[in-house]
C-alpha cells in the first residue's frame, strides 16, 4: 500500500446530495489545502505510467475542462510534454475539432484546438474523476479524430459502480488513483 494513497483518498470529501439528491459528490478540492498531496498526486500518475510505459515519450498531456485543468498542466512538465485544453464548446479560438456527448440529462460537446497537437503524438488524457465515463469517451473520440496515439487515460477517481471505463474506446488503457464503489 502506497501511503501517499492513503493520504490522498483521506483528504477526499464526500458530499451527499450534491449537486441534486441522491448524488454522493466526491470533492476533490481539499486536496489543495495540502499542497503536498497535489505534488503527490501528479507523482503518482507520472511513477505509473513510466513503470507501465519505461521507453514511451509523451508529447502532450490533454486536460479535460474544468478540474482536469488542476492536474494536468503539472503532469505536462514532469514529462516536459505539451499541455492541451480540451474545453467545452465555444471556449476555444481558431480552428476546432469537436465531439458531442450525451449527459444525464441532455448532450454536451468539448473541442480541441488544431494547431495544439499534431499526428501521430503519445498523449494522456487526464481528468479529475470518471462516472459514466461519457467525458473522458468524448475526449477521447476528438483525440482520435486528431489522429493522436492515447497511451493512457488518468483519473484522481473512479466510480467503478458506474461502469465508465466501459463507455471508453476499446483497448483504452484507464487508471485511477482512488476507487468507490
Ligand atoms: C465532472 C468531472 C468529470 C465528469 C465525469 O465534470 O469533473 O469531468 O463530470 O463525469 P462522466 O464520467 O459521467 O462524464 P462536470 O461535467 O461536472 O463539469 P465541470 O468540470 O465543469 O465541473
Ligand atoms: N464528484 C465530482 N464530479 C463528479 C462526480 C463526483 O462525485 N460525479 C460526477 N461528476
Amino acid at each position: 500500500p502506497d501511503p501517499r494513497i492513503e493520504a490522498i483518498k483521506a483528504r477526499i470529501q464526500d458530499f451527499p446530495d450534491f449537486p441534486k439528491p441522491g448524488i454522493l459528490f466526491r470533492d476533490i478540492f481539499p486536496l489543495f489545502q495540502h499542497p503536498s498531496l497535489c505534488h503527490d498526486v501528479v507523482n503518482v500518475f507520472y511513477e505509473h505510467f513510466v513503470s507501465k510505459y519505461p521507453s514511451t515519450k509523451v508529447d502532450a498531456v490533454l486536460g479535460l475542462d474544468a478540474r482536469g485543468f488542476l492536474f494536468a498542466p503539472l503532469l505536462a512538465e514532469k514529462f516536459r510534454a505539451n499541455f492541451v485544453a480540451v474545453r467545452k464548446k465555444g471556449k476555444l479560438p481558431g480552428k476546432v475539432v469537436s465531439c458531442d456527448y450525451t449527459l444525464e440529462y441532455g448532450s454536451a460537446e468539448v473541442e480541441i484546438q488544431n494547431h495544439a497537437v499534431s499526428d501521430g503524438q503519445n498523449v494522456i488524457i487526464v481528468d479529475d474523476l470518471l462516472a459514466t465515463g461519457g467525458t473522458m469517451n468524448a475526449a477521447c473520440l476528438l483525440a482520435k479524430k486528431l489522429k493522436l496515439n492515447i497511451i493512457q487515460c488518468q483519473c484522481v477517481i473512479a466510480l467503478t459502480g458506474l461502469n465508465g471505463e466501459k463507455k471508453l474506446p476499446a483497448g483504452i488503457d484507464f487508471y485511477s488513483i482512488v476507487q468507490y464503489e
